[in-house]
């Protein structure tokens, strides 16, 4: 038999029994026995035993000094186990592979704390994991988790082009819109002084795009809010955001509904949906009943395979506010770019026509529908208002005058007096999702690279100074201030 030279996957190794084989990967655990060395391997695809014999005198010289999560490539023959020896649950647990050399690609100082197989960092400190993340991601756990995001983001792909969507990127270097969160904003070097903005969604790009024609956007959409972090936020985050025209609420909430049960079924197998068609509850029966805008409507809370999907309706378009426009006692709650229902359009044209109907401001309702799974709100849309004088009349119940909404919005106004469609959308809070999928307690576990708590990115230490000079080039003086 040749020895096999190209590098055989750890899941591909027993289908060489008896045949020898190269495998590279992490050194796993090793167990020195004096004449005998154990060490487990993994690669990507998963660990597999090994064992160098004491007539393997050169592997043997090279076993000794390896250790956890050295890189090595391995050539060895592949034994059944005996029979006493078979561990059936393990993956390889029928197989050792005899070490006959062990190449060192790369040594690694001890890590900082176990990743070996089987170990949940769940208990180590945060700071510590989020500082060696790459080693953190190493971790079987963590491992499943982005592996997991990226199978259902490539099946959310491929079901929404099965639907004829498009992906569309939109700008990450943008200008302030009112989402509702503060902005993270970037100084522009050319226009000294200026300043673009984050995005915090892709919300008035995706609408422009039903102006532009595009019909069926989505896009896997980073976000970025810079607003207090919690288990459920993160600075950046990612939506999956889309966005249809000539639809009406329930097509957008069909299609939702179809993706959402296609994607435990495929790939959660072992879940339950509680309820299909998903419940829709109003937002006030929301609040009477549970106390909540985002109910948790599970009826078992500790079944982890548990899903109970259901969609909020009926939000309130206005609330009150002490902080609105040139004393506007009236705020949006969700979104500006939201219709009101369709019953309610009278009341909101007729607003600021006398105090009558200024009483009506607090009951009409929008379009809105959010949709929650196990009491976390994971998503939120609208129909849109794709009427200019409609959309005027929602910025002056806030207060903003006409020049400022034809300032800051005059794009979507004018956008929308050249042939916009009606159009409405929806964007998942993907990162909410796949903590939910994955039974994870925190969005930072289902995500690469998260921030702490304070916003802060430990591996790479940042915020960071900058220097001087790139200061200088934009024009910027800090001064600090007293905390
Ligand atoms: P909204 O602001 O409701 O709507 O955001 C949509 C979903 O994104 C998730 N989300 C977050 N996830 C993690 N960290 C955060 N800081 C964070 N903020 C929000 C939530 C939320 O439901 N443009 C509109 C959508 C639309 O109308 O189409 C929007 O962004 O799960």
């Amino acid at each position: 038999m040749q020895p096999t030279t190209t590098r055989t996957y750890i899941k591909d190794a027993k289908a060489h029994l008896g045949q020898e084989i190269s495998i590279s990967g992490w050194v796993s655990i090793r167990r020195d026995q004096g004449k005998l060395i154990f060490m487990d391997f993994r690669d990507r695809t998963g660990y597999i035993q090994g064992v160098i014999l004491p007539n393997a005198t050169e592997a043997h010289e090279v076993g000794s000094k390896v250790r956890s999560e050295w890189v090595v490539k391995v050539t060895g023959k592949v034994n059944a186990r005996p029979e006493r020896n078979i561990q059936p649950d393990k993956q390889n647990g029928d197989i050792e592979l005899e070490i006959l050399s062990i190449t060192v690609l790369n040594e690694s100082e001890t890590p900082v704390f176990d990743i070996s197989q089987g170990i949940d960092t769940r208990n180590v400190g945060e700071d510590v994991r989020l500082e060696h993340r790459y080693l953190d991601l190493r971790s079987d756990r963590l491992q499943k988790n982005i592996r997991m995001r990226h199978k259902v983001t490539k099946l959310i792909r491929d079901l929404l082009d099965e639907q004829e969507f498009i992906e569309i990127e939109t700008p990450i270097l943008t200008k302030s819109t009112p989402e509702g969160a503060r902005d993270y904003i970037v100084p522009s070097r050319l226009d000294r002084g200026l300043f673009y903005a984050l995005p915090q969604s892709p919300q008035q790009y995706k609408q422009l795009l039903m102006t532009s024609g595009a019909e069926r956007y989505f896009q896997v959409a980073r976000c970025m809010r810079d607003e207090d972090t919690r288990g459920d936020r993160q600075p950046e985050f990612t939506q999956i955001d889309m966005e249809m025209s000539f639809v009406e609420q329930n097509d957008i909430m069909a299609l939702n509904e179809k993706l959402l049960i296609e994607i435990v079924t495929k790939l959660y197998p072992e879940k339950r949906i509680q309820e299909i068609p998903f419940p829709r509850i109003t937002y006030k029966d929301a609040i009477e009943k549970y106390s909540s805008d985002r109910p948790d409507v599970r009826e078992n809370k500790e079944d982890p395979n548990l899903l109970a999907f259901c969609w909020v309706i009926d939000f309130p378009f206005f609330e009150k506010t002490d902080k609105g426009e040139n004393g506007s006692t009236w705020t949006f709650t969700h979104n500006p770019f939201s219709g009101a229902k369709a019953e309610h359009e009278e009341w909101l044209m007729n607003a600021g026509k006398d105090a009558e109907s200024d009483k009506k401001i607090g009951d009409i309702l929008t379009s809105q529908y959010d949709i929650t799974l196990n009491g976390y709100e994971i998503g939120g849309g609208s129909i849109r208002n794709h009427n200019p004088e409609k959309l005027l009349k929602v910025f002056e119940i806030m207060g903003y005058t006409r020049e400022s909404v034809e300032q800051n919005f005059g794009h979507m106004l004018k956008a929308f007096r050249l042939g916009t469609p009606p159009h409405g959308g929806i964007a998942w809070g993907f990162d909410r999702l796949m903590m939910l999928l994955q039974n994870e307690p925190n969005i930072r576990e289902v995500i690469a690279f998260p921030k702490t708590g304070e916003g802060r990115d430990l591996m790479m230490n940042s915020p960071a100074e900058v220097s001087g000079e790139q200061l200088r080039e934009l024009g910027i003086q800090v001064k600090k201030l007293e905390k």
